[in-house]
């Protein structure tokens, strides 16, 4: 594969060059749309319909505008057969947002897919996205159909779908768990009548990172070879492997991931949207893809959508947790104060974490204190601020969390009347 740095080279050496063949703007735009990720965002889809997470019409615009600027490709904004309310949604969605791509999910029946388009009827770029399962236990235990029958089903879909809209993209789901064969033969199908998104979802949270790379790789060979079709991958969180299944996927070939905020999702989640982009950012000398997303707006992001649906982050939730930049024992903290890099694989402030909270504790160090001290405004002497560390390893072995206003109490009287830097 051509990485993106070596494109960059080769294009900015041409351009200084001013060698201007004719097709160069577009060979340029097609090498680089090679490495590009598209960001496709559920949170409002199979997010929402995970217990405890659903939200009215103006939670999900306010969502939605969110992930617009967050910037996300495509935000799936509902599946409109399935109720009046998402009908609303995904409509909502589609007037308000109108630089991304919006998304609205249907069976593939004929209902289901008009319903689709009529929500989507206002949308400036609008998404059919079309499902059915493939697995044999999904055909006889779910579906009640037989192999052709489905085969038939995803025909008839992506042909309707692709009247009313110029991209379909087409879900087997439980693709994981279903016959290779048979897998490639439903996709072949849904490529031959117009998709040009083909998903390849682990919807159980089943697959391991090798054996989905496998999996795309294979499909990529024998589905899509050189037509103009994007894999696309949905992992689910089950194993805990969503991200590392994503990831693998990129890696095999994938160029479309599906992804939700903070992770919410059906039973233990999607892959989370933070974790997947900043794993690509951070390492990019691995995965040298790119994305449209402002990594600052991540923060903001995970916590608009946590005061939404009112639940609070596990603290040691990667990249957006309360703890994911904390660090408490004695020598980390020496560390971090020195050179962040000690600790840190990325800022704070990169993910649009205003400040590194050293998380205060009866690990926690000198230095780690005269800062806190420094950051409250009072600028202590050596004797004072070991006066008041021995006063805070005390109150530590009884306390769990120092907040700052402990912290002021703990200086000497002398000391508290006297901050030398004025905060403003
Ligand atoms: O998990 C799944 O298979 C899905 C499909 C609708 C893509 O959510
Ligand atoms: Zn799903």
């Amino acid at each position: 594969m051509i990485s993106y740095p070596f494109i960059k080279i080769i294009t900015l050496t041409l351009g200084t060059l001013a060698l201007r063949i004719p097709s160069f703007d577009s060979m340029e735009g097609w090498l680089m749309s090679m490495d590009k990720i598209s960001i496709f965002d559920t949170t409002l889809r199979d997010g929402e319909q995970s217990p405890g997470c659903s939200m009215d019409l103006d939670e999900k615009l306010r969502m939605a505008r969110q992930l617009e600027h967050l910037g996300v490709d495509i935000i799936e904004a509902g599946f409109p057969i399935a109720s009046d309310g998402d009908f609303e949604a995904v409509r909502a969605v589609a007037a308000a947002c109108r630089k991304v791509t919006v998304a609205a999910l249907c069976r593939t029946l004929a209902p289901d897919v008009a319903r689709a388009a009529e929500a989507l009827a206002r949308a400036a770029h609008p998404r059919i996205h079309t499902v059915v399962a493939t697995s044999d236990i999904h055909l006889e235990h779910k579906l009640r159909k037989t192999r052709s029958e489905v085969i038939e089903m995803t025909r008839a879909s992506v042909r309707m779908a692709r009247n009313f809209a110029e991209e379909v993209e087409f879900s087997a789901e439980d693709a994981t768990r279903s016959d290779i064969d048979y897998l490639c033969e439903v996709l072949s199908v849904a490529v031959d009548e117009g998709a040009s998104v083909i998903n390849v979802p682990d919807t159980v949270g089943y697959t391991l990172p090798s054996e989905y790379s496998r999996l795309v790789a294979t499909v990529r060979e024998r589905v899509v070879g050189d037509r103009d079709v994007t894999i696309s991958v949905h992992c689910h969180n089950d194993l805990g492997l969503a991200v590392a299944n994503s990831l693998a996927a990129i890696e095999a070939g994938a160029r479309q991931v599906e992804c939700t905020i903070n992770g919410i999702g059906e039973r233990a989640g999607n892959a989370s949207l933070e974790e997947l982009v900043m794993a690509m950012h951070v390492r990019a000398d691995q995965l040298s893809f790119e994305n449209n997303i402002d990594t600052r707006q991540l923060y903001p992001t995970s916590q608009l959508l946590s005061a939404i649906i009112g639940s609070e982050l596990q603290p040691n939730k990667a990249i957006v947790g309360r703890n994911a930049f904390a660090h408490e024992a004695g020598i980390h903290q020496h560390g971090v104060i020195n050179n962040p890099l000690c600790y840190e694989i990325m800022t704070p402030e990169s993910v649009g974490v205003m400040n590194n909270s050293l998380v205060l504790g009866k690990h926690s160090g000198r230095h780690a204190l005269a800062l806190r001290y420094e950051g409250l405004g009072y600028s202590l002497t050596q004797a004072e601020l070991n006066g008041a560390y021995s006063r805070f390893t005390e109150l530590a072995d009884r306390k769990k969390r120092i907040y700052d206003q402990d912290l002021i109490s703990l200086l000497s009287a002398e000391a508290k009347t006297r901050p030398e830097i004025v905060l403003v």
